[in-house]
């Protein structure tokens, strides 16, 4: 772990937005209750640069630490991201003339979206989670200047929801145009932070986030490496995300009308930045008066997700009397979340028609930390709602529905 002092994107000095106090690290899931409570802590705040305006974190933990082994799997057979994938398959379609013969992805995971692809053209992930199977073929390792010649030259890249990981982005970025063909184009999707700041969405800040994207500190560093942003779109996915699409300069891609409209609406940043710290306190009192207006009742968490992990932390679930946390993954399950020691079960074990001869009895109540997936969640447990069971919802705004 090391606190930096300058910005990663243009080396400007960093102001303090907003202090969460010490948290541990978001995915690491533990064997035991009492190694999840003892955990190592680290600051956990956001960060402006005075310079470029880009947001980050001052706190970076090292790469081979988070991600050697990597506890999060894309969920599969979800509705908002099968639809979210049509879109950005057609976005790609759309601007690359010519069908990809070559595609990379960074971060690919369990292969989820270069599976789109495989029966079309070539396709190749880079991710260094050996423990997470994947369905295409994968290089395990990491994305750097250093290791990008390996890979080969593609007609599309894509990096979803990783590259706010990455410490030397600059690095990043000169290995994204090492591996593009002369008129390749690379997709980086992430959550924008625009989302983030006006949705008071406090829970998106954990140390693997070491970013938080705006478009307009992209330009400057596109430019440094020899890239150039020429369009985005945002989707509703993961609470908000900004889609970014680069090609070479000089590549004959040029700026979008919708890439020009998103850069003016950040006109709002600023305002929205000075409002944040009391938005998201706002957030994390009115979550912590809903859950003690059912004090009373069992309450669990839908979801072991990481941003899961800086909400319960953040509200001191112990005191809440928060009791299993419910998540698809398999291999979360019967692992302690971070910090609270929650134990981690099964969708199928915590809610059965009827309680009889299951180990865990459904509660009263679920706090979805697992939001961003609220209309699936809620509909996928229209049993439990219509049988008196209430959902904490967080985010928009903290409510029970
Ligand atoms: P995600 O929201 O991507 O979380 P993170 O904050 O970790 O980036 O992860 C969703 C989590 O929710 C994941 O652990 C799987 C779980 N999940 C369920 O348990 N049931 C579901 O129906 C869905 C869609 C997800
Ligand atoms: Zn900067």
């Amino acid at each position: 772990m090391k606190i930096v002092a300058s910005c990663r994107a243009c080396s400007g000095a960093l102001n303090y937005v907003f202090d969460l106090g010490q948290v541990p690290l978001a995915n690491t899931y533990s064997e035991t209750r009492a190694e999840a409570i003892n955990l190592p802590r680290y600051p956990l705040r956001l960060c402006q640069c005075r310079r470029c305006g880009f947001l980050q974190l001052d706190v970076v933990i090292d790469s081979a630490t988070l991600f050697s082994h990597y506890a999060y799997e894309t969920p599969r057979g979800s509705p908002s991201l099968t639809h979210h994938y049509d879109q950005l398959v057609e976005a790609i379609a759309t601007i690359h003339d010519a069908p990809p013969k070559r595609i990379l992805e960074m971060g690919s995971n369990n292969g989820a979206f270069l599976e789109l692809y495989a029966s079309t053209c070539e396709v190749l992930g880079i991710d260094p989670a050996e423990n997470v199977a994947s369905s295409v073929r994968v290089a395990r390792q990491f994305f750097t200047k250093e290791t990008a010649i390996q890979f080969g030259k593609c007609d599309v890249f894509v990096a979803r929801h990783c590259m706010a990981h990455i410490d030397d982005l600059k690095g990043t970025f000169e290995a994204i145009r090492a591996v593009l063909k002369p008129d390749g184009i690379a997709v980086i999707e992430n959550a924008y932070a625009l989302d983030t700041l006006i949705g008071a969405q406090f829970d998106q800040l954990y140390h693997e986030h070491h970013s938080y994207f705006l478009l307009r500190p992209f330009f400057d560093l596109a430019e440094k490496v020899g890239l150039n942003l020429f369009h985005a779109f945002r989707s509703p996915i993961h609470g908000g995300s900004i889609v970014m699409f680069f090609a070479h300069r000089g590549a004959g891609y040029h700026a979008t009308d919708a890439l020009v409209k998103l850069v003016e609406g950040e006109e709002i940043v600023e305002g929205a930045l000075k409002m944040f710290p009391a938005r998201a306190t706002m957030a994390i009192e009115g979550l912590r008066a809903g859950l003690r207006s059912l004090a009373y009742s069992t309450v669990d968490t839908y979801g072991a997700t990481a941003k899961g992990n800086t909400l319960l932390n953040v509200l001191g679930a112990d005191a809440l009397h928060i009791r299993y946390a419910v998540d698809s993954t398999p291999s979360k399950w019967n692992k302690f979340l971070p910090g609270t020691g929650i134990k981690v079960i099964s969708e199928a074990s915590a809610i059965p028609l009827n309680d009889e001869g299951f180990p865990y009895p459904r509660p009263d109540a679920y706090l979805l930390t697992a939001w961003n997936y609220a209309d699936e969640i809620m509909e996928k447990q229209r049993a439990f709602r219509d049988a008196g069971g209430v959902f904490i919802l967080p985010f928009p705004f903290p409510r029970i529905v």
